[in-house]
């Protein structure tokens, strides 16, 4: 939720801040700005797109510089409301991610005192903060500042005739880098491997200042030292490797995600925090939410524990039961509803775990202890390879917690998305393409894929899609069934599998065109299907996966058959760092 970029070195910063914002783009891209530091300060900002049309930045002269690509909260996204933002002289330049809570009272305050806003931001009232208490000395003022800040920020800030950069994270993420003579500033780490794979994840309350010099952090007034943390993520990881799309890259990468989950977990320690658990409960939002479903009903049936699983934007609405662990699932590590959620949990005195993708996020310093997925950088807004990787967390834990209930099936796994991924889905993707509304029905295990079914295909195609546990299809949602909506149907063999066809032949006399997932072979499924894609063989585990991977593709197809902007859908952004 926004991307901010800074650069503080001895080249000149315009092209770094440009390159820096086009890799954090998916993290909102409604508008762009940056601002440089030379004569005085030089600020380029606009609506839109900075891959589109911010190459012409580039040119902007000086060798420090701050940078953001914006995903709006205060204000509608133009030009006027981009960042950077600047005080009355438009000598103090401030980009931040996160939201100043009590930016109302302070603006009120401001403009008495006879401050002028250009903007309809929160962030404004910054900069014009930062004008009152600067006497010389940046980060002084800066410090000044801060405790008057309610809410959550990361900042960057430059100053006319300043050689340094201020930069503050309190609740929203912020990386340096350490490279060769530059240093660098940035939301999250993607923008910084292309330069240094050296880096110090700061601590809330930290005020670091940058310089050519090096970086100095301060935290409640006394200088304090972060260690500096290498990142194994490649560069090639986070370029698009001759795929048309990150997202076609991304799923296709889930075979071998898969497998490094499994197999470095299966080479770590279990963590204290699973020995004799007595429940679990589970909290995530959006893909991880059902991710985290699916591993309930895996952990109920194999280990015999109690499981619930809470939105975590809900959780704080609840009293969080007994002594159960507390789970947080989250790619990014810092969705502030599960950052949320697990300082409730704590505050609740209950053991905490974090399951992320995300070296150094802020969920891994909240949580007693954290299990790392290996999906690599996620660069699609819609989460498919990190959904796989969850996934691969869950049945690790399952499988050590039942004493190897899912052990054999493990080590195929990836053969099975393999396969899937291998699958022709053009006449389910003719289907679809053309449907104003669809369902995605499953049972047991099967039915949190639908519910990822139907949220990949609609947060990238754009045509409402509902997940159904297939019971509850004829408790009302049948009203809605005609033959211009399709249902995916999730139909492996298995426990469920009798109900689940008589539901399908229930819908289908609806007059439904139905696209049905089942075991190959199936002559009975095929017959009732309007068009059907067989699963590879093997168990629940490898009907899981390839079930995912299949679902992935079709709304993947169905959004490029549309002509939609497959990884940057509209109003998204990837990692919610706001509530
Ligand atoms: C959907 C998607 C989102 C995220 C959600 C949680 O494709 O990407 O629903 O799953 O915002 O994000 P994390 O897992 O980073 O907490």
């Amino acid at each position: 939720m926004c991307g901010i970029f800074g650069y503080c070195g001895k080249k000149k910063a315009a092209p770094f801040l440009v390159e820096g914002l086009r890799r954090l783009e998916y993290r909102g891209y409604d508008s762009f700005g940056i601002a440089v530091s030379n004569q005085g300060i030089t600020v380029r900002k606009r609506e839109g797109k900075i891959s589109l049309g911010g190459a012409d930045l580039a040119r902007v002269k000086g060798t420090m510089g701050i940078g953001h690509t914006r995903w709006a909260t205060h204000g509608v996204p133009n030009d006027q409301n981009a960042h950077p933002h600047l005080d009355c002289q438009g000598t103090i330049a401030v980009v931040h991610n996160g939201i100043i809570e009590n930016y109302a009272a302070l603006k009120r305050e401001l403009q008495d005192r006879g401050h002028e806003f250009r903007s309809e931001t929160d962030t404004e009232v910054i900069p014009h903060l930062i004008e009152e208490a600067f006497r010389g000395d940046l980060a002084a003022a800066v410090g000044e500042v801060i405790p008057r800040l309610e809410g959550s920020y990361a900042l960057l800030v430059i100053a006319a005739g300043c050689t340094e950069m201020v930069a503050v994270r309190q609740k929203s993420p912020l990386v340096l880098g350490v490279g060769d003579r530059a240093f660098l500033a940035a939301s999250d780490v993607t923008p910084i491997l292309e330069h240094t794979e050296r880096v110090i994840f700061l601590e809330d309350g930290d005020i670091a200042t940058l310089s050519t010099r090096g970086i100095e952090i301060q935290h409640g007034g006394t200088g304090v030292e972060r260690p500096v943390q290498r990142i194994d993520w490649s560069l090639a990881e986070v370029k698009k490797g001759g795929f048309p799309h990150y997202m076609q890259k991304e799923i296709y990468e889930q075979p071998e995600v898969f497998s490094l989950t499994t197999r470095a977990l299966r080479g770590e320690e279990t963590p204290a925090v699973l020995q004799g658990i007595r429940g679990v409960t589970l909290v995530a939002c959006g893909t991880s939410f059902n991710a985290a479903l699916l591993c309930r009903y895996l952990i109920e049936e194999y280990c015999g524990i109690p499981a619930r699983v809470e939105l975590a934007s809900e959780f704080k609405y609840y009293t969080p039961p007994g002594d159960y662990l507390v789970v947080g699932v989250s790619q990014s590590g810092e969705t502030a509803d599960t950052l949320a959620a697990i300082e409730k949990a704590r505050m609740h005195n209950h053991p905490t775990l974090a399951v992320t993708n995300v070296l150094g996020s802020t969920i891994t310093r909240l949580a007693d202890h954290t299990l790392y997925m290996r999906a690599g950088p996620e660069i699609s807004v819609a989460a498919t390879k990190s959904f796989i990787a969850e996934l691969a967390v869950f049945f690790h834990l399952v499988d050590h917690l039942s004493e190897g209930a899912l052990e054999s099936s493990l080590s195929t796994g990836h053969l099975a998305i393999g396969e899937a991924l291998l699958q022709d889905l053009s006449p389910a993707v003719d289907l679809c393409r053309d449907a104003r509304s669809m369902f995605f029905v499953g049972r047991g295990p099967f039915y949190p894929l639908a519910l990822e079914g139907a949220l990949k295909m609609k947060e990238i195609s754009y045509i409402h899609a509902e997940g159904y546990a297939a019971g509850e299809i004829k408790h009302g949602p049948f009203a809605l069934l005609c033959p211009d909506t399709p249902v995916v149907a999730l139909c492996p063999p298995g426990q469920a599998f009798p109900v689940m066809f008589s539901n399908i032949r229930e819908m289908k006399a609806r007059g439904t065109p139905m696209i049905v997932i089942g075991a190959e072979g199936n002559q009975d499924l095929q017959e009732v299907s309007d068009v059907f894609i067989p699963l590879p063989g093997g168990g629940l585990v490898s009907h899981v996966l390839a079930s995912t991977a299949l679902l992935q593709l079709l709304a993947y197809h169905t959004a490029v058959a549309l002509g939609r902007d497959v990884d940057q859908p509209r109003n998204l952004a990837k990692s919610v760092t706001v509530e």
